[in-house]
């Protein structure tokens, strides 16, 4: 009986559910993801009655397409005998795939070009020796690296527990299609007895007690996805980090945060902080409008001609830097490895003696460690220009407040935008609510993570495979 096919796809993803006499294929491609790395991934979770496939031409083409999949992965869990065919045009009407045994096949690091042609078989009526064939046969063989003819690995993945958060809407079925079984949990609550064994847990605005008592009672965890580009949470938890890996979610955060910073430094060269002031009071800011100096020296009034200075050059700062550039901004940047990175100068930070008093608006976009704790201290304050703004959308960490607060009040800076705090939310007694020329933003940069089901399928094809996750720290 042939199999019925119900193809979609989500995004990037390619889930493919095979289904025949009540017997399940899942199937994931991850076609050209991350950068250009990608792989696919076949997966049975049962063998009986499953007679084969057939991709339509257009999911197939852009499912499976090779180009740019350098570390692709097939792995074929279970009973698998005949051939698989992926052609060069794309036409994957011929594929099909026949179950008549039990065994694990794994063939990882394919690599480009020879995915152009790629074209193997597994030939053999043993799988003790099955032997490949390819249109290159050099090629194609240099290309099957591994071949595992034991299930122990569907074994261990079958059994595979992964936890998701509740606390944002999850595209779950873009991440089925592994031998993992997902399930929600409560990001407030303990974990459940039941889920306690999981192996792999997605964290989200978890709460300090949940993230505190998953380390404590979660021994089989083996693997924490944060979601979060800093978490910090999760590494304050108390979570064994030689046995547990974590991963960040950074890139998730790229264009909200980006946005919010590019909406900061225009809310402090325009003033729009001040314009809302005046509002508030019924009063017309006469100073703020009508004729005005163009760019006069000394002044942070424009993006147009204004030096920025991005500490923390990284995911977030390359994707802000276009927009600041596009309005006429010289960028620099600033992180532990100097280098050219995106045509950007990024310099460590023995050099910020001399960008700093070069700075019309320094942008912090550090990550909380103890390595960045008070990186902004006084003396670093010191040498920014007195109408030099200072935006922070990285953690609150890394900037002293206190030494902000003087110099604001001083006179000796042009004002400050920030969205993250030493403290959060914002104690009602600090004094930064009454600092002049400061602007509060509720740590509302980020807050909603782009393309995490993208991220966690990619790792979890690689936790699966045994290979380096994306974001590792
Ligand atoms: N406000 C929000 O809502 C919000 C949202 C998302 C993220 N964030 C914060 O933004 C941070 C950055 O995110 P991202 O995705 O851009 O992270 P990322 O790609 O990892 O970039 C971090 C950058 O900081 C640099 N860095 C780290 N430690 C440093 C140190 N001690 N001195 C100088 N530079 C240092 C790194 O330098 P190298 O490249 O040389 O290693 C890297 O360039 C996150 O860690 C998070 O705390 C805030």
């Amino acid at each position: 009986m042939p199999a019925a096919v119900d193809l979609k796809e989500r995004g990037n993803i390619f889930n493919g559910l095979l289904s025949a006499n009540g017997s399940a294929w899942r199937m994931v491609g991850l076609p050209m993801m991350s950068g250009g790395r990608g792989g696919w991934a076949v997966d049975a979770v049962a063998s009986v009655g499953v007679h084969g496939w057939t991709a339509g031409g257009s999911n197939c083409r852009r499912g499976f397409s090779p180009r740019g999949a350098r570390d692709g992965a097939l792995r074929l869990q279970l009973g698998v005998k005949g051939r698989l065919r992926r052609a060069a045009n794309g036409d994957c009407r011929t594929s099909q795939l026949a179950v008549v045994g039990v065994a694990t096949v794994d063939l990882i690091s394919l690599s480009t070009p020879q995915l152009q042609t790629q074209f193997f078989r597994i030939s053999s009526s043993s799988f003790q020796s099955p032997s490949f064939s390819t249109t290159r046969p050099s090629s194609m063989l240099r290309a099957a690296r591994t071949l595992t003819t034991t299930n122990n690995v569907a074994r261990a993945a079958a059994n595979m527990k992964l936890l998701y958060p509740t606390s944002l809407k999850l595209n779950v079925q873009s991440i089925e299609g592994f031998s993992a079984s997902l399930h929600a949990y409560d990001v407030k609550k303990p974990i459940p007895d039941d889920l306690i064994d999981a192996d792999v847990l997605v964290t989200w605005s978890n709460s300090a007690d949940n993230l505190k008592d998953a380390a404590a009672r979660m021994t089989k965890l083996r693997w924490i996805q944060s979601l979060a580009a800093g978490p910090n949470d999760v590494l304050n938890a108390g979570f064994d980090t030689s046995k547990v890996k974590v991963t960040t979610g950074s890139g998730l955060h790229n264009f909200t945060v980006a946005e919010h910073a590019l909406g900061l430094l225009l809310n402090a060269a325009r003033r729009f902080y001040e314009m809302r002031d005046y509002q508030l009071q019924s009063k017309w800011p006469g100073h703020l409008g009508g004729s005005q100096p163009d760019r006069p020296k000394g002044s942070f009034t424009s993006l147009r001609d204004a030096r920025v200075l991005i500490w923390g050059y990284g995911n977030i700062a390359k994707t802000l830097t276009p927009h600041l550039v596009g309005l006429g901004a010289t960028v620099r940047g600033v992180a532990r490895r100097a280098g050219v990175r995106d045509g950007i100068e990024v310099f460590d930070e023995s050099s910020l003696p001399k960008l700093l008093p070069e700075t019309d608006a320094l942008v912090m976009i550090l990550p909380g460690s103890e390595s960045t704790r008070h990186a902004l201290n006084q003396e670093r304050i010191n040498l920014l220009p007195n109408h030099a703004w200072i935006v922070n959308v990285g953690r609150g960490t890394s900037v002293d407040e206190d030494a902000l607060a003087n110099a604001l009040e001083k006179g000796d800076l042009g004002g400050a935008a920030l969205d993250v705090f030493e403290t959060e939310p914002l104690p009602e007694s600090s004094r930064l609510w009454k600092t002049p020329n400061l602007v509060v933003s509720p740590h509302a940069a980020g807050g909603r993570p782009q393309g995490a089901e993208a991220l966690i399928a990619d790792n979890l094809r690689r936790f699966i495979a045994g290979q380096d996750l994306q974001n590792s720290i």
